[in-house]
């Protein structure tokens, strides 16, 4: 099984909807016997609740489920997964504070920044501005790069 995690910092607005729209497309490729998708946060305040009503109305608009929790990062998910991919810089940091640099890790849009998809780096957080579909929208070129990297790297 090939592990992949998302992280952002309160795992209720951003994480979770690459997750959504990640596993949406790995089943839609028939590759969910052979990839896992989870996400977590950096932060505690959340553990527990549903996603955000904003990016829970995004997927529901565009014919995607999701009904996972908040929880928490934690230094063996660095163990755990294959493909650590952080929503913004603040995230990637704090990954890398909690365990030794890991090349596994990485910035969740470098792929496709790299394959000029989008034209910027980081996940911006809709948290504080309410642009769910702006971020759906930069979500789905973010998985779609990183779902094309894995199907690459492991001849699937
Ligand atoms: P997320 O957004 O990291 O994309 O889930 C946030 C959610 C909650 C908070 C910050 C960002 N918060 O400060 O509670």
């Amino acid at each position: 099984m090939i592990k992949v995690l998302f992280v952002c910092l309160g795992n209720i607005c951003r994480s979770p909807m690459a997750e959504a729209v990640f596993q949406h497309m790995v089943n839609q490729a028939g590759l969910s016997d052979k990839i896992l998708v989870d996400s977590a946060g950096t932060g505690s305040w959340h553990v527990g609740e549903t996603a955000h009503r904003g990016t829970l109305g995004v997927l529901s608009k565009n014919g995607i489920a999701y009904h996972g929790r908040a929880r928490q990062f934690t230094r063996s998910d660095l163990q755990e997964f294959d493909y650590v991919l952080a929503m913004d810089a603040e995230n990637l940091s704090d990954i890398q504070r909690a365990a030794s640099p890991r090349a596994k890790v990485m910035l969740f849009l470098e792929l496709a920044y790299q394959a000029q998809t989008v034209t910027l780096r980081e996940v911006p957080d809709p948290y504080y501005d309410g642009r769910f579909e702006y971020v759906f929208g930069l979500v789905n070129k973010g998985a779609a790069a990183l779902l094309a990297h894995i199907r690459a790297q492991h001849g699937l």
